[in-house]
């Protein structure tokens, strides 16, 4: 059986993705670039360097700004966004999420934070779930990011199990790309169309238990078997 969970946060734990999507937006049309849920699909899992170099090649202005700006782009979305985070409460915790992490500690299986974000510790404290987290992975000491499968990798090195005896969850297409890079097992949340036909998916994080997780591993399993 799996010996570890790797949690993505913004839009797993919680719905902070749709923060970061708001907070970016309110940036993006101080300099004249309109964003939307479509597009905002590929700032999902990607850092804010990232996030903010996609956007401003979205908006074709990807050459105007000297790294200064561009660092003070970064933070003024991240200033929007904290003040937005700020009212996150443990009543914000996605469906089943609480019940999962309970199910997990109760049969000894690690978790672990594999967020891209620098806000995970202070939302984990929000919700009031840092005490079910035995690691914390941390994105600025990763060399590379999602899609690169290097926070999933310190996330397990994080709780001492080998990637290949872990569950990955995500919400995002560059995450899951994460996952399957590190060859860690991956669950998406969402939908197929955006996050690929071939893994397992769930619609709502309540379908995410662990009788759920111990057959997906299963099945994967009996699939390798088979090969
Ligand atoms: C990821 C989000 O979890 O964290 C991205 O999906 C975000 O949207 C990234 O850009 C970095 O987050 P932060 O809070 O460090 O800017
Ligand atoms: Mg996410």
């Amino acid at each position: 059986m799996f010996k570890a969970v790797l949690f993505d946060l913004d839009g797993v734990i919680t719905d902070t993705a749709e923060y970061h999507f708001l907070a970016w937006e309110k940036l993006a049309k101080t300099i004249g670039i309109t964003i939307d849920r479509k597009f905002n699909e590929n700032l999902k899992g990607v850092s804010r360097e990232e996030s903010l170099r996609r956007i401003l090649a979205h908006g074709g202005r990807e050459h105007e700004f000297t790294p200064e700006a561009f660092a003070e782009l970064a933070k003024r979305k991240n200033d929007h966004y904290v003040e937005m985070i700020q009212a996150v409460s443990p009543q914000d915790v996605y469906p089943g999420i609480l019940n999962l992490l309970q199910a997990l500690r109760q049969n000894g299986i690690k978790i672990a934070l594999a967020s891209a974000s620098k806000n995970g510790p202070f939302l984990l404290n929000q919700m009031q779930l840092t005490d079910y987290f035995d690691a914390i992975a941390d994105p600025a000491k990763v060399a590379a990011s999602k899609p690169a499968p290097d926070i999933f990798l310190a996330a397990a090195a994080g709780v001492g199990v080998d990637i290949e005896a872990a569950i990955g969850i995500e919400d995002a297409y560059s995450g899951i790309e994460a996952i399957k890079a590190a060859k860690a097992l991956p669950i998406g949340v969402g939908s197929p169309d955006v996050l690929g036909h071939d893994i397992a998916i769930v619609a709502d994080t309540s379908e995410l238990t662990l009788s759920f997780l111990e057959k997906v591993w299963q099945d994967k399993k009996e699939e390798k078997d088979e090969r």
